[in-house]
């Protein structure tokens, strides 16, 4: 069953460079700060795991001249626009699950990929455990699952059809109501004996989003994809007006007319 569920979730989520990068300031800042704390003065080789529309990678690849920099993503449509600007990174369409470094790298970068992977009790010693000495793990995943947004995805899937009918197939709805990111002290539990050292944290942006159904446009661009991949015609208007309605109560907009989206994210730093 957990195979199926993570199927589709991620080889059968249709990636979408555009909508994606409609937020890209509120999404580069994490993966920003991220870059900020790994302890590393020049790293040889380096991987961006999920690296997207490959902004981070090059400029991994900028910050650190001499390293060989690799992008790998299973999205061809990411990997197509990454390779649409000029850069020295070398891209390669791969899946993280199965996934494994020629030599071991001295970084494997990972910005608001790992959240779409199950198994994390053993992905992430696996990432750790393939690092050169002194090499670094640097991840940043999304705390949505418990956000409103994304509670409100599941409840509308579970009642939001006519008559409080559930919409969507029974697979749909389990594989969304998986929750994908572990408890910090989960990740700490995990990595400590295998680390030199281990920073772990979370942080709340306060996210002013613009425009009509901000937060709507947000997940359509990334937590939304599996259900609006999933769902078609009729089915997937009614899910997505009722969907609509319900965000717009729990997001209202604010008297200058801008919508607030708080959003959580956990860090995880860790040396070999
Ligand atoms: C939310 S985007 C993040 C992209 C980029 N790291 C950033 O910060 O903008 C998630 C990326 O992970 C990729 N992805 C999801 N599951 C994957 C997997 N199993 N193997 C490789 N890439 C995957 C998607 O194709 C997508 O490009």
């Amino acid at each position: 069953m957990a195979t199926r569920i993570h199927q589709r979730q991620t080889a059968g989520t249709k990636w979408d460079p555009q909508q994606y990068l409609k937020f890209s300031d509120h999404r580069l800042r994490p993966a920003l700060e991220l870059l900020e704390r790994v302890p590393l003065e020049s790293p040889r080789l380096i991987y961006d795991l999920g690296c997207g529309d490959g902004k981070m990678a090059r400029l991994m690849a900028e910050r650190w001249p001499d390293a060989a920099v690799f992008g790998l993503d299973n999205s061809p449509q990411m990997l197509e626009k990454a390779a649409s600007e000029p850069s020295r990174v070398e891209w390669r369409e791969a899946d993280i699950h199965t996934w494994q470094p020629d030599q071991p790298p001295d970084l494997i970068y990972s910005n608001a990929t790992l959240q779409w992977l199950d198994g994390h009790a053993a992905l992430f010693p696996r990432l750790v455990e393939s690092l050169a000495d002194g090499g670094c793990l640097a991840v940043q995943m999304p705390l949505s699952w418990g956000m409103p947004s994304h509670r409100l995805m599941r409840e509308t899937l579970a009642d939001g059809g006519p008559e409080g009918n559930p919409l969507g197939t029974e697979i749909l709805r389990q594989s969304m109501a998986r929750k994908w990111v572990l408890d910090a002290a989960d990740y700490y539990d995990l990595l400590v004996a295998r680390s030199g050292s281990l920073d772990i944290w979370e942080t709340e942006y306060l996210q002013v989003l613009a425009g009509d159904d901000p937060v709507l446009e947000w997940v359509t661009g990334t937590g939304l994809r599996p259900v609006l991949n999933s769902l078609a015609g009729e089915e997937r208007e009614t899910f997505v007006a009722e969907y609509r309605r319900r965000l717009r109560a729990a997001y209202p907009t604010r008297p200058d007319g801008h919508t607030l989206y708080p959003f959580r994210r956990l860090f995880i730093v860790a040396t070999a």
